[in-house]
C-alpha cells in the first residue's frame, strides 16, 4: 500500500512533533513511530532547556560554556545561532501550555536550575520531568491537528532514495541522490507499506541501546543513524558517546536517570565510605563537564572496586527536595530509598550520541530532500563533548529553521512528479508474533550490548577497539547470512541497525587518534589539535569496497 503526504516525519519525540505542527499549517504530514507516540527519549528528559535568560547571564556567556564543553569540535556558527535562538523557542513552547517552573525572580519568568558545564543557572525546567510535559502538549496539538497522522507501531526499514551517478565518460564522479519517503513495516499486520513524500525528517533520536547500560528507554536503536548510512548520507562523530555519570544503580531500576540538576541543587558525589572525591578531579568538582565526571566516577569505581557511587542531597530541606524533584524522589522511594535521607547509588551509563547524521544549518542532510534532526543529527552544536541541557534546545531550533526551508521549498518540490517505487515483497512476522529462531536475535542483541560496553565504553584501548571491529563484524556476517531465511520481525531490524551503528561507532573510534571530549584512549592519552581538531566522517558510497 502506498501513503502520500507533502511530509514524512520519522520519529515523534520534541524533533519531529515540532516540525510536524509547523509546516501542517500548510502541508499534509505523516508522523510514523515505531511504538506507542509517547515512547520517545524526549519523553525521559529530566533536566530541561538551557538558555540565558537569567539577569546575571548573556549569550556570550551560554556560547562560551557550550564551546569549551565541545572541546574544540563544536562549530561556532552553529553555536551562536542556537544559543540566540533560545529564549524565543522555549517562549513559544510555553505559548503552547508547556508547564515550565516558575521562578520567584522579578527578572525572570523561569526558574532557572543549574547543570554541570553551566557557569550560570540557566536551566528551563518543568520540576523534573521536562521532556514529559514537552511531549505530552506537543503530542496533544499535534493530534488534534487535521493535517497530521499519526502512524504508531510502524518502524520504519529503509529509506527511498533516487540514484542518479553523474558520470564524466565511463568514470561515475558523483552519485546525486534524492529521498522520496520510506519503507514502512505496519508492526501489526505485518504488511510493508511505502510512505512518499517531497521531503522526509529523520527525527529517531539516539543508540543508547547499543551499550549494555544506558539512560535511553528501548526504542534508541539507531535507526535513523543506520538508515541515513545504507542511504549513503554522510555521518560524523559516532565515538563521541556521552556517558551520564549518574543513572541509578540498584536490580529493579530499569534505565531510570538520576537528573544532573540534583548536583546543581548541591548534591555531592561520595564513594561507600562517604568520602567526596570529585576534587581530585577538577576544580568544578561535582559540576565538572559531563565526560570528566563520568571518568572520575569510572575511576573511582575501578580503584575501589565498589559496584557504584552515591550522590548525595541529603543536607537539603526534604520539602524542597520533594517539590524540585518529585518524580525522582517517588521513583527512589519505591525502591526503597528516601533522597531525602539516603545517600542514591549510581552508575554512569550510555546517554546521548553527539555525532549523528551530518546537516547543515537548515536541517540537511547530503542526500537532497532528507533532513535530519534532534539527537540523530550532528549539527556541529555538541562538538566532542555536549553541554548539559542543550539538546532539547537544538532540537527545538533546528525543527523549526527545518520547517521554514521545507515550507518555503515546497511550491517546488510539488511541481515535481514522484517516482515509481517499487512494492518489496518480503516474508515478515506478522503481529510481533512468535518466530522460530529469537535466540538468534536475543543472543547477538547481547553480545553487541556487552562488548560496547566493555571494550567501547568511557575509557579506550586501541587493542579492545581492534577486538570489538572483529566481534562486531562477525555478528554482522551472522546476521547476513541467517537473514535471508528469517521473516522479517522487528527486533531483527533494530538487530542490525544496532549491529550497523555498533560497527560505525567503532570505526570513528579507531580512526581518532587523540583523546578529546567524551573519546578516551589510554594509548592516545593527549589532545593532538595539530592532526585531529576535525571530525570523523563516514560516508558509505565514498568508502573502498
Ligand atoms: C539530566 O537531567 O541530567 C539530563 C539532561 C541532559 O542530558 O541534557
Amino acid at each position: 500500500m502506498e501513503h502520500r503526504f507533502d511530509f514524512l516525519v520519522i520519529g515523534s519525540g520534541i524533533a519531529g512533533l515540532t516540525f510536524a505542527l509547523k509546516v501542517a499549517q500548510k502541508a499534509t504530514v505523516a508522523v510514523v513511530t515505531k511504538k506507542d507516540k509517547l515512547e520517545t527519549s524526549t519523553n525521559y528528559a529530566q533536566g530541561g532547556i538551557a538558555s540565558a535568560l537569567g539577569p546575571d547571564d548573556s549569550f556570550q556567556l551560554h556560547i562560551e560554556d557550550t564551546l569549551k564543553s565541545g572541546d574544540g569540535l563544536s562549530r561556532p556558527e552553529v553555536v551562536e545561532l542556537v544559543v540566540r535562538s533560545g529564549p524565543e523557542r522555549i517562549q513559544e513552547l510555553a505559548s503552547i501550555g508547556v508547564p515550565f517552573s516558575r521562578g520567584q525572580s522579578p527578572n525572570c519568568l523561569f526558574d532557572l536550575g543549574r547543570e554541570g558545564g553551566h557557569s550560570r543557572n540557566r536551566i528551563v525546567h518543568a520540576e523534573d520531568m521536562t521532556g514529559q510535559a514537552i511531549e505530552r502538549v506537543l503530542v496533544e496539538a499535534v493530534e488534534s491537528h487535521p493535517n497530521v497522522a499519526i502512524f504508531e507501531n510502524h518502524l520504519a526499514l529503509d529509506l527511498i532514495i533516487d540514484h542518479q551517478a553523474i558520470r564524466a565518460g565511463s568514470v561515475t564522479v558523483q552519485q546525486r541522490q534524492c529521498c522520496w519517503g520510506a519503507y514502512v513495516l505496519d508492526e501489526t499486520s505485518g504488511e510493508i507499506h511505502i510512505f512518499t513524500a517531497h521531503a522526509t525528517l529523520l527525527c529517531t533520536g539516539g543508540a543508547g541501546k547499543v551499550y549494555l547500560y544506558t539512560s535511553n528507554p528501548d526504542v534508541a536503536t539507531g535507526d535513523g543513524l543506520a538508515m541515513a548510512y545504507r542511504a549513503g548520507a554522510s555521518l560524523a562523530n559516532l565515538e563521541f558517546v556521552q556517558f551520564h555519570p549518574t543513572c541509578l544503580y540498584h536490580p529493579h531500576a530499569k534505565n531510570f536517570l538520576i537528573s544532573e540538576a540534583v548536583r546543581g541543587e548541591g548534591g555531592r558525589l561520595i564513594d561507600k565510605r562517604g568520602r567526596p572525591f570529585m576534587e581530585k578531579y577538577h576544580p568544578l568538582k561535582d559540576l565538572a563537564f559531563r565526560d570528566v565526571v563520568a571518568r572520575a566516577i569510572d575511576t573511582e569505581m575501578k580503584r575501589t572496586g565498589d559496584d557504584c557511587v552515591y550522590l548525595d542531597i541529603t543536607h537539603r530541606d526534604a520539602e524542597f527536595l520533594k517539590q524540585r524533584f518529585p518524580n525522582i524522589h517517588k521513583k527512589c522511594f519505591s525502591l526503597g530509598i528516601d533522597i531525602t535521607k539516603d545517600p542514591i547509588p549510581v552508575v554512569p551509563a550510555a546517554h546521548y550520541m553527539c555525532g549523528g547524521i551530518v546537516t547543515d544549518l537548515w536541517g540537511r542532510t547530503s542526500i537532497e530532500n532528507l533532513y535530519a534532526i534532534g539527537e540523530c543529527a550532528c549539527t556541529g552544536l555538541h562538538g566532542a563533548n555536549r553541554l548539559a541541557s542543550n539538546s532539547l534546545l537544538e532540537a527545538a531550533v533546528f525543527s523549526h529553521r527545518a520547517a521554514l526551508h521545507c515550507l518555503e521549498n515546497l511550491p517546488r518540490w510539488q511541481k515535481r512528479a514522484f517516482p515509481r517505487v517499487p512494492e518489496v515483497n518480503i516474508e515478515t512476522s506478522a503481529g510481533n508474533g512468535f518466530q522460530s529462531e529469537m535466540i538468534l536475535i536475543s543472543h547477538n542483541w547481547d553480545v553487541i550490548r556487552r562488548l560496547m560496553w566493555n571494550y567501547v565504553g568511557i575509557v579506550r584501548t586501541d587493542k579492545r577497539l581492534h577486538l570489538a571491529s572483529l566481534h562486531i563484524a562477525q555478528v554482522r556476517m551472522e546476521i547476513r547470512e541467517h537473514l535471508p531465511h528469517i521473516p522479517l520481525h522487528p527486533d531483527l531490524v533494530e538487530l542490525q541497525n544496532l549491529a550497523l551503528v555498533a560497527e560505525l561507532i567503532v570505526r570513528c573510534a579507531i580512526t581518532r587518534k587523540e583523546s578529546r571530549g567524551l573519546h578516551y584512549n589510554v594509548d592516545h592519552p593527549q589532545k593532538d589539535d595539530l592532526h585531529w581538531r576535525k571530525d570523523t566522517v563516514l560516508t558509505r558510497w565514498k568508502e573502498p569496497a
